[in-house]
């Protein structure tokens, strides 16, 4: 089976600005994958040379398999897009949009499809408003059936929970894992890195059109990551065992570092209660993906570019 996504060195120049640059991808089916880094990185640029929103100046775009450039329409009725602003009509009811959304994809009408999109996404009350009366949140929930109505293969979310209230983030999150169970392939934006943590599979790091880095979450996190012990004391200590961390100058905390030569933190805690010290407390800190990002973009991985 070819991969739902092939992108081979895909630029987009505007002018003097080039908003990606030479971006390669693979996505395999029923992989949840999100794309993250800052405001203009080039995330929308990507989605939009993928799905032929945004003309292409350079590159491959494969969907299914099928190339771009020699059949630009028949993939695409397998897309769903989610995109950053709300675009839609205002003169329709909400169930009407889903149904002129269906049609436009070349399906039949499917009223089991819509009513269980809206109960889905809580718009089940508003099916017969008109979607100009609908608030802020509605719109965007609306926007996410759209994009799915057709039952795509593939469906870009691009920043879909920018600015909406986290009672939806939550129901959108739980419905990408319903896809993604269904066998869907996700594909999302997001600058909420815990957005990333929660749902993704696989993480690519964007920054200047730059696709710098593309790896299993759990991978990153593993290789970049790291654990802290932290232990306090409920009287100043002295001085520690060899290897057990780094002693406060007030004697009363120790911090020990995971890493593949320190010593492992059950050893630590194991030497502390040996020598008797008056351990009062233990806690152990895990890098979010933020930190590890942070450390991408920042550190001698990002600045080498
Ligand atoms: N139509 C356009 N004309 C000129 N520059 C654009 C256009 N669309 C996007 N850009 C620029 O391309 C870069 C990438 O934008 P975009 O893909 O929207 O970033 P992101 O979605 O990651 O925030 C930005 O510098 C943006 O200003
Ligand atoms: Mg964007």
């Amino acid at each position: 089976m070819p991969a739902v996504l092939e992108v081979e060195g895909l630029t987009k120049r505007y002018k003097q600005l080039t908003a990606l640059d030479h971006a390669t991808l693979t996505i395999d089916a029923g992989e949840i994958f999100a794309l993250l880094g800052p405001n203009g990185a080039g995330k929308t640029t990507l989605i939009g040379c993928v799905c032929g929103l945004v003309k292409k100046t350079e590159g491959k775009v494969k969907l299914f398999g099928i190339d771009q450039d020699v059949d630009p329409v028949k993939p695409r009725f397998d897309v769903g897009l989610v995109p950053q602003e709300i675009n839609f009509d205002p003169f329709f009811s909400v169930r009407e949009s889903l149904e002129i959304q269906l049609g436009y994809y070349g399906r039949p009408a499917d009223r089991a499809r819509i009513d269980e999109l809206l109960a889905a996404l809580k718009l089940t009350d508003k099916a017969e408003a008109q979607t100009r009366a609908l608030s802020g949140g509605m719109k965007r929930r609306l926007l996410i059936a759209k994009a799915l109505v057709h039952r795509p293969k593939l469906v870009f979310l691009d920043e879909p929970t920018a600015g909406v209230d986290i009672e939806l983030r939550r129901d959108l999150w739980n419905y990408v894992r319903k896809l993604r169970g269904e066998g869907t392939t996700v594909v999302l934006t997001t600058h909420y890195l815990e957005e990333a943590e929660q749902l993704a599979d696989r993480v690519g790091v964007i920054d200047r059109g730059r696709l710098s880095l593309v790896e299993r979450k759990e991978a990153l996190m593993k290789r970049l990551g790291e654990r802290r012990l932290e232990v306090r004391f409920g009287t100043p200590v002295a001085a520690l065992p060899p290897g057990t961390g780094t002693l406060a100058a007030d004697g009363l905390s120790l911090t020990h570092v995971e890493t593949k030569e320190a010593l492992p933190s059950t050893e630590v805690l194991r030497q502390l209660y040996a020598a008797n010290l008056p351990v009062a407390d233990v806690a152990v800190h895990t890098s979010s993906l933020e930190d590890v990002l942070l450390r991408v973009l920042r550190g001698p991985e990002g600045s080498a570019r």
